[in-house]
């Protein structure tokens, strides 16, 4: 039963009786809070062991760096080699940064801004007239934040389930004012989604107006897998060396959805002739980043199969969370034809589309429930999404209980909500 093919006196009829159940939500006095994706307790609670005094055993790293002291800019060698392996980039390829990948992100392109991107023949962005960027859609919000505050015209771009739509991104960039794209390659935030090989080609050795045109690759989720293993994918680094274009991207990760999200290590990989560009920037900021983190988390982590095995117990905490969203999804909405939602195999989010012009009503439906969503529009540049459909469910931080009820609570809103919207449209 699709609801768009039911007559008028039908839909009036189910309506009253969601509202029956709605008020009787309302009722309950509930406060939840689906806003942000971080982990839940148990999940932090698998790297209480950094605590332990044994990880910072003599101060030193593997080449006998002190840690406790300045120095050492680009990172301790093993927190660069274990970064490096999850970026799959070379130990020269890598800085290993502080507590978090959002702030490398803003500072290179505050760095771009001011002093350019070391590319012979072109100018500190900031002189430029335009500046332009690409913005996959529905995406992640900070990002497009850093973006719109340094003063570019956001463009969307949809992703099609497989990377984004590349023919318009091909189009786009070869106007020069267009100076870079955001993704978030593997488990992106928040469709879930795995970008393909060929779209990772593509996006490698596209042609670009600007010759100074960058790629921000945010590999936050690349470990972060809910089945047996990540996904398996061509590395963007890879990709661009062999398209003959080794400069035109930055790979960002952190440990923060590893261990401690705000408290853990985060690197950027890129070409060698960028790594230097940047450490010669980086110079002038800061003396180090903090070495005793990166020391902790390295022999914490061990290396890349350490990384894995400990992701592993991540995934059998977030699995039955994922599992319970699209179960509780299908059998109250399944089949009706009002929300598509995606089904991922990794990440933190699981993206859901209603009806053209319902998310906002939903997520305020929700609200006077007691139940917080990320408000709609979220998930596109300048907080617009001009179908108004899209929202973002975060499904790792609260208990089972908690997180069923919020979205057995969504699912009525999602059939009002609808309902409403195909009576409006009966009526015109
Ligand atoms: C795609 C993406 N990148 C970056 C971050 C933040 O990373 P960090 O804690 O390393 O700054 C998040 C956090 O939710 C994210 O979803």
């Amino acid at each position: 039963m699709q609801y768009k093919d039911l007559d008028k006196k039908t839909l009036k009829g189910l309506l009253d009786a969601e509202y029956k159940i709605f008020n009787s939500y309302k009722n309950l006095g509930l406060s939840y809070d689906m806003t942000r994706g971080k982990p839940c307790r148990i999940q932090l609670d698998l790297s209480n062991e950094l605590e332990n005094q044994k990880y910072l055993k003599g101060f030193s790293s593997i080449s006998d760096q002190e840690v406790r002291n300045y120095g050492v800019l680009d990172g301790i060698p093993e927190a660069k080699k274990l970064m490096a392996e999850m970026l799959g980039v070379g130990t020269e390829e890598i800085v290993v940064g502080g507590n978090s990948s959002l702030n490398l992100m803003y500072d290179l392109l505050v760095r771009f801004m001011l002093f350019g991107t070391g590319t012979e023949g072109c100018r500190p962005w900031v002189k430029e007239e335009k500046l332009k960027w690409i913005c996959l859609v529905p995406g992640y919000d900070r990002h497009f934040l850093i973006t719109e505050k340094l003063g570019f015209e956001l463009i969307a771009v949809p992703l099609q389930g497989d990377g984004p739509d590349m023919d318009m991104v091909e189009e786009l960039v070869k106007d020069p004012c267009v100076k870079g794209i955001w993704m978030i390659p593997k488990y992106s935030n928040p469709t879930g989604e795995v970008f393909s090989d060929e779209k990772i080609r593509r996006l490698a050795a596209m042609e670009t107006g600007a010759k100074d045109f960058r790629i921000m690759c945010d590999d936050a989720y690349t470990v972060h897998f809910l089945r047996e293993a990540p996904a398996k994918q061509l590395n963007m680094l890879e990709a661009c060396k062999e398209a003959g274009n080794p400069d035109r991207v930055f790979l960002f990760c952190s440990t923060s959805k590893i261990t401690f999200p705000g408290s853990g290590i985060s690197a950027v990989g890129a070409s060698e002739k960028n790594i230097k560009y940047l450490l010669s920037c980086l110079t002038v900021q800061t003396i180090c980043y903090d070495k005793v983190n990166q020391l902790r988390h390295a022999r914490f982590l061990k290396d890349y199969d350490g990384i894995i095995a400990h992701m592993k117990k991540h995934a059998e905490i977030l699995l039955p969370k994922f599992e319970a969203v699209n179960n509780i999804l299908a059998k109250e909405l399944g089949g009706l034809g009002i929300l598509k939602w995606t089904k991922p195999d990794g990440g933190y989010f699981i993206s859901i589309d209603t009806l053209p012009g319902c998310a906002s009503a939903v997520v305020a439906k929700a609200k006077e429930c007691g139940v917080k969503f990320t408000p709609a529009g979220a998930t596109f540049p300048y907080r617009q999404d001009p179908n108004d459909s899209n929202i973002r469910i975060a499904p790792t931080l609260p208990p089972i209980q908690e997180l069923e009820a919020a979205i057995n609570i969504l699912c009525v809103c999602v059939k009002i909500c609808s309902m409403e919207k195909l009576l409006e449209n009966c009526e015109e």
